[in-house]
């Protein structure tokens, strides 16, 4: 039996509990068993229309909502903001009112703003799920960052896990943060001097002085590409094989982590620059590609969920 879910938007990590979480991850589970059976397409959401509003560039996120929506039977728009009367000066919200207004069920909205889809929200009926709004969070791939952790390590809790990279603009790394705390591991994390979060006090996590000091005695360890487009030209210049050497990913500095260390990314990976192009592809290791099969579950957990919460 699905244990109760009341959420009717998904906006964060933060405003889950941790059994809010395990309702997703637990019911998550059973898609990734039925995306891998003949039956992977249900009629659960079917009459439901999803509108994927993707205000920011993104491959995975918008195809794996488009085919999680679609698995379970639901009629799915995708909304390109580059072609829409936002070029003609239309507001934001009004965009949003407007496909709302066409009777839809959910909206899954990327936006470069903090906090744009929790905007949208008292403005429209729909349900609204968050795919990623600018440095702030992205939900769904904590979820499933946490699906593939659970598979590999067995539980989520007392686990050691290191993120390493451009933590201060990533929306992964706040809500890998808030979903790790919440459900009992710790989180260490090393960033290059200028990608160390400003607000890394408010954030319930170890700075690692080091590299080394991140991955030692890892479980897991999460590696981020610099997010180039939230910097400014120039703002950051140094080569990608000074930066590999200095902040980068190979085997010989995994040694520092536990044998059993999984390596995680939620792409796109730049190979060569945050890890190595051996690793990356090293199945003793490596859950890059897993991670994506799972995205598809977790979403369709999460559009199955809060499309039927009361
Ligand atoms: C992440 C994102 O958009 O925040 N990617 C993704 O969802 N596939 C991470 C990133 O872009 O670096």
């Amino acid at each position: 039996m699905t244990k109760k879910f009341s959420h009717r938007h998904l906006l964060g990590i933060e405003p889950l509990s941790a059994d809010d979480i395990e309702t997703i991850l637990d019911l998550a589970g059973k898609y990734v068993k039925q995306n891998r059976s003949s039956q992977r397409f249900i009629n659960k959401l079917n009459g439901k229309t999803v509108v994927n509003t993707f205000f920011e560039t993104s491959t995975r996120t918008r195809t794996s909502f488009e085919i999680a929506a679609k698995r379970l039977g639901a009629e799915v728009i995708n909304f390109n903001a580059n072609v829409s009367s936002i070029s003609k000066g239309e507001t934001f919200l009004d965009t949003m009112r407007v496909i709302d207004a066409m009777q839809v069920d959910a909206f899954v909205i990327r936006h470069q703003e903090n906090g744009a889809p929790g905007m949208v929200v008292p403005h429209v009926q729909a349900s609204v799920l968050n795919a990623g709004d600018g440095s702030h969070e992205h939900p769904t791939q904590a979820l499933l960052d946490a699906l593939t952790i659970r598979k590999h390590k067995k539980r989520l809790d007392g686990l050691k896990v290191a993120i390493c990279g451009d933590i201060e603009h990533s929306r992964v790394a706040r809500s890998d943060v808030f979903l790790l705390n919440k459900l009992g591991s710790s989180v260490r994390i090393f960033a290059p001097p200028m990608f160390m979060p400003r607000d890394v006090k408010q954030l319930d996590v170890e700075v690692a002085p080091a590299m080394t000091d991140a991955l030692d005695g890892a479980d897991v360890v999460i590696m981020l590409r610099i997010q180039n487009e939230r910097l400014s030209a120039g703002e950051f210049s140094m080569a990608p094989a000074e930066y590999h050497k200095l902040y980068g990913l190979d085997h010989a500095k995994l040694k520092a982590a536990r044998p059993d260390v999984v390596v995680m990314h939620p792409l796109p990976m730049n190979r060569g620059v945050e890890i190595t192009d051996a690793l990356a592809d090293d199945p003793k290791y490596s859950l890059v590609f897993e991670q994506i099969e799972h995205g598809v579950a977790v979403r369709m957990a999460c559009l199955d969920l809060v499309l039927g919460a009361d």
